[in-house]
């Protein structure tokens, strides 16, 4: 069955695609949200800690489970521990089943934002124009929110029709370089804006007595959702490597090009917000909504080039939306194409259709639809969309995540892993006893600690 498999053309392949996988709406959307409830600083060392000492021996941990194997996230852990990880790997792909139902409404609005700001590049902004009002309308307009996440849904499921080099890795390879060209031209005018300065401050001096216990978990939390951790994202992408390429050198590029992109969409964002008088209180009362509420605004009224700009930046975040929905449903296609030996056309057809159902649930959750809209299993989380965001940043990827520990640094064997990391190819840096104790100790503990966190009522969506 192997030879059918697809694989990735080069080790850049395969590290663009994994990039972009790990590049996404986490990067442009949430992190600069969770940054700014929780003071900068300070927040950004300790995000950084833990996306080194949690994060990149997970993400190791993940590909080598795959290369190892040649395998889906199912039947990969059944092959790497023991048939009953099976049940694991079944954990990984509902995982992504439902992250990727409703992050897809999400990268929805990137094109309705698109649309909206290019036809303000086209005829001008009009004054008085209250972005807070138009973002409540779309999203609670039902027929505006479907046709939006179908387009994307199509645009999903048409990459991963086209298989692993020919649709994702051919999609990866033409989209990152012109999603970094982008960031770069935002982040040079940015940088000339008046807030710069101020916005590098709050970004990068940490002030300790600003940090809450919360934020650290909270930063624990988001390195797992900004990596594409704890489903078996990493798994799959890593079934289709070549064993003559580093796992420890690819994981150390998509982890610093990761974080590197979460931090210059944090500056660009904060630049112009702190280059506003009076934006930064307004920014506070609604964190979530600074990407499609603060921005569109601010592109024209503020940004130099800002009307050339702001069109281009919603090109940039649905690109980056893009590269994760793919990978998303690659972990649900795969699965069914290795497991029960579906064709992958048909699987990918079958899945984005299974999958669609429930994205309309999630994109019906902000219209007045009873049930939808109202359901309240988890506290303070009412309708679909917000509950299934819960369960998956709280309860779905950490556990999934500590599995993943578990498996690769106490079910596995010691020679196994080793073999894969250590195999050569790996960088002079890396010590493999030194990602041994990180895997056994230091990453199962925080993942723990992430549960426990949660277990008392901590909210990491
Ligand atoms: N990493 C993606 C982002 O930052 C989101 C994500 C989480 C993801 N888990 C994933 C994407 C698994 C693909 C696969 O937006």
């Amino acid at each position: 069955m192997s030879e059918q498999r697809g694989n990735w053309s080069s080790s850049v392949g395969f590290i663009l695609a994994a990039t972009g996988s790990a590049i996404g709406l986490g990067n442009l959307w949430k992190f600069p949200f969770i940054t700014w409830e929780n003071n900068g600083g300070a927040f950004v060392l300790v995000y950084l800690v833990c996306i080194a000492a949690v994060g990149l021996p997970i993400m190791m941990a993940e590909i080598l489970i795959g290369r190892s194997t040649q395998k889906s996230v199912v039947g990969a852990l059944k092959e790497a521990v023991g048939p009953a990880w099976g049940v694991v790997g079944m954990w990984g792909v509902l995982c992504g089943f439902i992250l990727l139902s409703y992050y897809t409404v999400i990268a929805g609005w990137s094109l309705y934002y698109f649309s909206r700001t290019a036809q303000w590049m086209l005829g001008g902004f009009p004054a008085g124009t209250q972005t807070g009002a138009i973002f409540d309308a779309q999203v609670a307009n039902p027929g505006l929110q479907l046709g939006l996440s179908l387009a994307f849904s199509v645009g999903t499921v048409a990459v991963v029709y086209f298989g692993v080099q020919k649709g994702i890795e051919r999609i990866a390879r033409l989209f990152l370089p012109i999603l970094f060209g982008i960031l770069v031209l935002m982040l040079v005018s940015a940088l000339g804006m008046s807030g710069s300065g101020e916005a590098l401050g709050f970004i990068f001096r940490p002030d300790f007595g600003r940090l809450e216990a919360g934020g650290v978990l909270e930063a624990l939390g988001h390195s797992f959702f900004t990596l594409s951790l704890g489903m078996g994202a990493m798994v799959t992408y890593g079934s289709y490597m070549e064993r003559n390429q580093s796992i420890v050198k690819a994981s150390a590029v998509i982890v610093l090009l990761d974080t590197l992109i979460a931090l210059v969409a944090t500056i660009i964002m904060f630049s112009v917000i702190f280059s506003v008088a009076g934006m930064a209180e307004q920014v506070s009362g609604s964190t979530v909504g600074m990407l499609f509420i603060s921005l569109p605004e601010l592109f024209f009224t503020e940004v130099p080039f800002g009307n050339l700009l702001g069109p281009l930046f919603y090109v940039l975040v649905a690109l980056a939306a893009l590269t994760s929905t793919m990978s998303l449903l690659e972990v649900v296609a795969s699965y069914v194409i290795d497991e029960h030996r579906i064709d992958r056309h048909k699987a990918t057809l079958l899945c984005g259709g299974a999958v669609f159902v429930f994205t309309i649930l999630a994109a019906l959750s902000f219209s007045p639809v009873p049930l939808l809209s109202t359901m309240e299993l988890f506290e303070g989380k009412p309708g679909w969309f917000s509950t299934a965001d819960h369960f998956v940043s709280n309860w779905m990827l950490p556990t999934g995540g500590l599995a993943i520990t578990i498996a690769a640094g106490w079910a596995m064997s010691r020679s196994v892993t080793e073999g894969e990391l250590a195999d050569g190819t790996e960088p002079g840096w890396f010590s493999y006893g030194a990602w041994r104790f990180f895997i056994r100790f230091v990453s199962p503990l925080a993942v723990a600690a992430i549960i426990i966190a949660v277990l008392l009522g901590q909210d990491f969506s």
